[in-house]
């Protein structure tokens, strides 16, 4: 009875050391008996007579001797031959070199910042050298070690290569974790992960309780994510005083970071690399026998060029030269550059990268130089699968016993992963197609050749994990030299920029922070979904912090569409839309698609709006391509011509037809396979989320009801609307913010001279010289009456007057009486549903 009462006096206690238990074991129980108190664990039944004391020494116990196995199976390996090697290659790393100075000041300080040059070390090595040093010299120290990575592929890829390097298993001590994917075990210790998955984790363990180090790598690439997560965290410091914060860049920006911290110690890993020889484009288009110089004239076309490419004779006729210049321009696969100043940079044609030029490059390099792999850093993944194909058919560069041609890129299987850093057989040289992934997270080991297209796209703001981007744009100076600096690793490289050196010379220094660039909805609902207090307030703590008028569109936009309700609180809606990794009003959609039953159609449009367009207009085949596109549409709507034209493709696909069939529509392969598979993974995010009965697997019950998705789309895109003002000939078109706007050519409403309908939903406008209407869907009265605006909101007599600016006849009170009824019985159903 004595021995009953103590241990229920130590209950407390007891339940303490349970808790404990089940974070360093899968499988505990406690019981006691009246004179002897028992542990099972997985690793076997240990009895104790003195209950307390059991718990407390049994687990110690069998944490030391964990621990002490790990520092055996580590000396084991490290005194294997393969592990020699290993070490050998480590100690090689620059990284390797300041180790006792890196632990020293990471025992020292809760925030350490540290530069380095890309691949000396940093993402592969220090997570290690703290993981060692904690198994070394902590007996029984339980450590747990995060480090995060903006990308999935890389904390796949480095993962990978850290367990091979302590000659374990993947999932064993150090494991990755991405957003459906992931292996870790009970005894991972060094997690990878993306930046997405620990933000989703505070939001269920706001103390990262247990976690003793988190390292946030790439910092220089001032994701959204990142800046994000380092708000967080800055936080959490004063509230887990033993946690180890470590920022990893590589470039030398560190003092931002470190006065963001307080002054947090900088530690600078000193590199090495060899000289890399650059070639801009003058020098490329040189090397074709043709000259490229600026030439700031009116031409004999009566068109200013600031570039002329000539071959030498400069005796010819001026109209001659213009045709060679015209010729050689076309053939190279390029258009004019006439980019003084960084906005006419933007006017650049990101479709012509200049396959031809990169061909002609890539064989001047097999044929001619010197032994050493190849990196071309392209747009993106639909760049490189194009360039692919063409090089596929090459008959030197398509040889796979002369050439081997790979692609590194986000989205790609890690199968296809290994083979970038395995060495290629002999006389076999490396041609990696990459997109900016390659800058600074994947090190290729052999590269001597780059070739840099000059352009990145820019991501959207993603909360979770990354969406397909959106716009290729110039890349920075400081993207640019990094770039040039993957040719000098192993040897003296060249590099090869495909732009003039004027344009380098126009290029930002740094890249804008994401959080600057980008809306910042969903950043808003994150913050929200995190219980992180006032959103601006909490967003005028960042490191650069956007402009408050930015952020108040952002919150007034999510209080429109029904996410945040008046008070900034989070609805119901804006809850889901919290686990949907895409713009809010592409997640509305899709919610709406499965509550009105017609989640198909929309799942096309939310997937076609989320990649590149697939309607290509050719520069010189505008017509015939927007012609192509008009005969998929019926129903003035872009959205529908999508839907028609995904669902042939999905049709012509089965009879291996796909490819004619986008030839002859002016269709982009790429994007309806993007399209294809991003269908299957916001269908499966659905699931997750538990919107979608989990045992759904196909899509065919969904209805296709014009109207049903046309009322979808309105207020999914709500509040993108402008009136449709009829003149006798043909039509004009109004917002309320902006008065006369216009609309892009290639809608197939640009091609109407009448829109039966009142009214336009656009998903997106853009400021030109005139606003332009891109992608835009006809909407009756009626329909924007009752979908208009936020069906969860109920604030109806707000959301009335918003729309009253628009609608006059709301003006008539019966209307009004009839719409309120209207909305209060569809609220029901939703609430219902
Ligand atoms: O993070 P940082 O750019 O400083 O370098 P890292 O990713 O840690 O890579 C260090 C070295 O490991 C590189 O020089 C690569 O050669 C090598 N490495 C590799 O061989 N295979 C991998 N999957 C990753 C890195
Ligand atoms: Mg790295």
């Amino acid at each position: 009875l004595g021995l009953l009462r103590r241990v229920d006096s130590y209950f407390g206690e007891y339940l303490s050391q349970k808790a404990k238990a089940r974070e360093n074991f899968s499988d505990v129980s406690f019981s006691r008996t009246s004179s002897s108190c028992s542990i099972a664990t997985d690793e076997g039944l240990f009895e104790q007579p003195e209950p307390l004391a059991a718990s407390k020494t049994v687990l110690e116990k069998i944490l030391r001797r964990r621990s002490l196995q790990l520092r055996d199976q580590q000396q084991a390996w490290q005194e294997s031959p393969e592990g020699r090697k290993m070490l050998e290659f480590r100690m090689r790393l620059p990284a390797y070199k300041e180790k006792d100075a890196l632990l020293t000041a990471i025992a020292r300080n809760q925030v350490v910042i540290i530069s380095g040059e890309t691949g000396c070390g940093k993402t592969t090595q220090i997570p290690q050298f703290i993981l060692e040093s904690e198994i070394e010299y902590v007996h029984g120290a339980v450590c747990n070690i995060i480090c995060t990575q903006p990308r999935r592929i890389s904390a796949m890829s480095v993962s990978e290569r850290v367990a091979s390097e302590r000659g374990e298993k993947l999932g064993e001590h150090v494991g990755y974790k991405v957003r459906l994917e992931g292996m870790k075990g009970r005894d991972t210790r060094l997690l990878f992960c993306t930046t997405g998955i620990l933000l989703r984790r505070l939001l269920v363990d706001r103390n990262l309780k247990g976690v003793t180090h988190v390292i946030v790598d790439e910092i220089h690439e001032r994701g959204m994510n990142e800046d994000f997560l380092l708000i967080v965290l800055k936080d959490l410091l004063p509230r887990r005083p033993e946690l180890r914060l470590i920022l990893m860049s590589a470039t030398l920006d560190a003092e931002l970071f470190s006065s963001y911290f307080g002054g947090a110690q900088i530690i600078h890993i000193p590199g090495f690399t060899y000289p890399v020889q650059t070639h801009f484009l003058e020098n490329i288009v040189e090397m074709t026998g043709y000259r490229l110089t600026p030439y700031n004239q009116i031409d004999d076309y009566g068109q200013e060029k600031m570039w002329k490419m000539s071959k030498h004779a400069p005796r010819k006729r001026k109209s001659q030269i213009a045709s060679v210049v015209e010729d050689a321009l076309r053939a190279a696969d390029f258009k004019e550059y006439s980019p003084q100043t960084r906005e006419s940079l933007s006017c650049w044609n990101p479709d012509c990268i200049g396959f031809n030029l990169i061909e002609f490059l890539l064989c001047k390099i097999c044929e001619n130089e010197r032994p050493g792999a190849i990196l071309v850093f392209m747009t993106g993944w639909d760049d490189i699968s194009s360039l692919k194909d063409k090089l596929q058919a090459h008959p030197f560069l398509g040889d796979p016993s002369r050439v081997l041609l790979l692609a590194c890129h986000g989205s790609m299987a890690s199968s296809e992963q290994r083979l970038i850093f395995d060495e290629p057989d002999d006389g076999v040289r490396k041609l990696v197609l990459a997109t900016n992934i390659a800058e600074t997270s994947i090190t290729i080991n052999d590269v001597v050749f780059v070739i840099d297209c000059g352009k990145a796209k820019e991501t959207s703001y993603d909360a979770l994990n990354n969406t397909p981007c959106l716009l290729p744009s110039w890349i920075s100076k400081v993207s640019a030299q990094q770039r040039r600096g993957r040719a000098g690793r192993v040897r003296p490289g060249e590099c090869y920029h495909l732009y003039p050196r004027c344009v380098y010379d126009a290029f930002a220094e740094y890249q804008l922070p994401e959080i600057l660039r980008t809306p910042l909805q969903s950043l808003c609902l994150q913050i929200k979904s995190l219980k992180l207090g006032s959103i601006s307030e909490f967003l005028s703590r960042a490191l650069q912090s956007p402009e408050l008028l930015a952020v108040q569109n952002a919150i007034e936009y999510l209080k429109i569409i029904g996410a945040l309700d008046e008070n900034e609180n989070l609805t119901v809606l804006g809850r889901y839309l919290t686990m949907l990794p895409m713009e809010p009003k592409l997640g509305k959609m899709l919610i709406l698609g499965v509550i009105f039953n017609c989640l198909d159609p929309v799942l096309t449009i939310v997937a076609g709006l989320s990649v590149r367009d697939p309607f290509l207009t050719p520069f010189d085949k505008k017509d015939l391509a927007e012609a192509a596109k008009s005969q998929f549409s019926r129903d003035y709507s872009d959205h529908f011509a999508l839907v028609r034209a995904y669902e042939g493709w999905k049709d012509a696909e089965r009879d291996i037809a796909g490819y004619e069939y986008c030839w002859r529509n002016f269709l982009s392969v790429q994007s309806m396979k993007a399209i294809d598979s991003l269908r299957k993974e916001f269908f499966s995010l659905l699931k997750d989320t538990g919107l979608v009965d989990g045992n759904t697997t196909s899509y065919n019950a969904w209805s296709h009801d014009e109207h049903l998705v046309r009322a979808v789309i309105c207020n999914g895109l709500y509040p993108g609307i402008c009136s449709v003002v009829h003149n006798e000939k043909s039509f004009s078109l109004k917002t309320m913010e902006d008065g006369q706007v216009l609309l892009y050519s290639n809608s197939v409403n640009a091609r109407e001279s009448k829109i039966p309908y009142p009214w336009l939903v656009f998903n997106e406008k853009i400021k030109v010289n005139s606003v332009f209407l891109r992608d835009s869907t006809a909407v009756s009265d009626s329909v924007l009456l009752l979908f208009g605006g936020s069906i969860s909101r109920g604030d109806t007599d707000g959301h009335l007057k918003m729309l009253g600016g628009y609608l006059e006849f709301f003006m008539n009170p019966s209307l009004a009486d009839m719409y309120q009824s209207l909305r209060k019985e569809l609220d029901e159903l939703i609430q219902k549903k």
